[in-house]
């Protein structure tokens, strides 16, 4: 969040834009000003939830729509730096929907991302992490990017297995897919990575569609339940849903724990769960900073502060995992020996995230295999890991630079 506070009718307000020095510095000044506070976010004015109390309501609120035609556009921002409303995304998937529309887009693939179903897919992440393992032990010494070479494979070849996507398309639907998620150091146009990505997933479910595969997309395609386009945006959101939050988890994580050689320790030895780790990071550090807009079907209040019919509400999901009123004085330190309260990361109420089994599982086995191969694994230089990503959703470093051993 490139942060800036600018005078405007309504008061002090935000800009979030995606280059932070510091986005826990921006999450405590925005919890300061208050726990529903005016920001401008992707060219939107907004209602920013600062609070872990306030987030819980804004996310199971009834009357606050992820269904973007309640939202009044005469809440576009003001164009700065070429800022400008993005296309909406995954316009018709379950992200985006409501009522009886979410229930029927979620169904068949909650049955897919069940947690007992999930459970079984431990050996063969398991493999995985330990295939990625033995690549890093083959690089040549000094310095490497655990991010690039550890916490962003790992993922992505999960997703695009479970998926089935033909292994001859899967490099450049990956690459796609990372521009499309805005990641990456050049600027580019996301607009037309996203266009581009469109297309060649359209050509996949149409080859899946004449000749079924393995994996979900070929089985969403026979159940039948989506139309074509539903189908589409909903490949799409597990795509960009699915891989870079989880390569944000596996980066902080690991961050964390270089940074907290006792707690490194304990779980090392077994006497801290690895559970235990992915769930304070995903507290402390939470993969996305700030997503997604809900807008007022009707004039409501929250927290005293009225929101207006149209108006747009957003979480700051980085933001809640820190509130000194739900974590006290420790909201601030990573602490994964005494158990905290329950965090918002992966959302709360009826779009609580779809895929938080398969998250929870790809980092506690990821971490555990990383660290058990590299225990004495630690941070490349007092810089090491701290270029924020860049992104205004998404709440990592850009690297992680390490050296594996002694
Ligand atoms: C929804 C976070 C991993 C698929 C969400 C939401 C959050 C979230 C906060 C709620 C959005 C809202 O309330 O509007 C995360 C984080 C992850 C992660 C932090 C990794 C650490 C995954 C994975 C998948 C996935 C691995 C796919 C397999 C989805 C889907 C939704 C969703 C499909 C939409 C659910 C709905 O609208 O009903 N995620 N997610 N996520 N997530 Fe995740």
């Amino acid at each position: 969040m490139d942060t800036a506070e600018t005078g405007t009718d309504t008061g002090v307000r935000f800009v979030l834009a995606p280059a932070s020095p510091d986005v826990h510095a921006d999450c405590a000044r925005l919890r300061e000003l208050g726990s529903l506070v005016p920001v401008e976010m992707e060219g939107v004015r907004a209602w920013a939830a600062t609070r872990h109390a306030t987030v819980a309501a804004v996310l199971a609120h009834p009357d606050l729509s992820r269904d973007i035609s309640h939202w009044d556009p005469r809440g576009r921002a003001e164009v700065r730096d070429g800022t400008a409303v993005r296309r909406i995304t995954f316009d018709t998937s379950m992200l985006n929907a409501e009522g009886e529309t979410h229930r029927r887009l979620r169904g068949p693939l909650a049955r897919v991302f069940n947690a007992r179903r999930v459970e079984e897919l431990r050996p063969w992440v398991a493999r995985l992490a330990a295939e990625r393992v033995d690549r890093l032990a083959a690089l040549p010494p000094g310095p490497v990017d655990l991010r690039e070479h550890f916490a962003y494979p790992i993922p992505r070849d999960v997703i695009t297995e479970l998926m089935g996507i033909p292994p001859v398309l899967r490099s450049e639907v990956n690459e796609l897919t990372d521009v499309a998620a805005g990641v990456g150091d050049t600027p580019v146009d996301v607009t037309e990575a996203r266009r581009v990505l469109y297309g060649l997933l359209t050509e996949i479910v149409e080859g899946l569609r004449r000749a079924p595969g393995p994996g979900l997309i070929s089985a969403l395609v026979q159940e039948g339940e989506l139309t074509g386009r539903e189908l589409l945006d909903t490949v799409e959101l597990v795509f960009i849903a699915g891989h870079v939050t989880t390569v944000n988890l596996l980066t902080n994580g690991a961050r964390a724990l270089l940074r907290e050689p006792a707690q490194l320790a304990l779980a090392l030895a077994g006497e801290l769960s690895w559970s235990a780790v992915v769930e304070e990071t995903m507290r402390w550090d939470s993969p996305i900073a700030h997503f997604p807009m809900r807008y007022a079907v009707r004039d409501l209040e929250i927290d005293g502060v009225r929101v207006r019919q149209g108006e747009a509400v957003v979480a700051c999901f980085a933001s809640a995992g820190r509130d000194p009123e739900r974590y006290g004085e420790r909201a601030c330190r990573f602490d994964a020996v005494a158990p905290q309260p329950g965090h918002l990361s992966f959302g709360h109420g009826r779009h609580f995230c779809l895929g938080a089994p398969l998250a929870r599982l790809e980092g506690e086995v990821s971490l555990a295999i990383l660290f058990a191969a590299f225990p004495d694994m630690r941070l490349a230089g007092p810089d090491a890991g701290t270029r924020p990503l860049g992104s205004v959703l998404g709440n990592s470093t850009r690297s992680l630079p390490v050296l594996l051993g002694e």
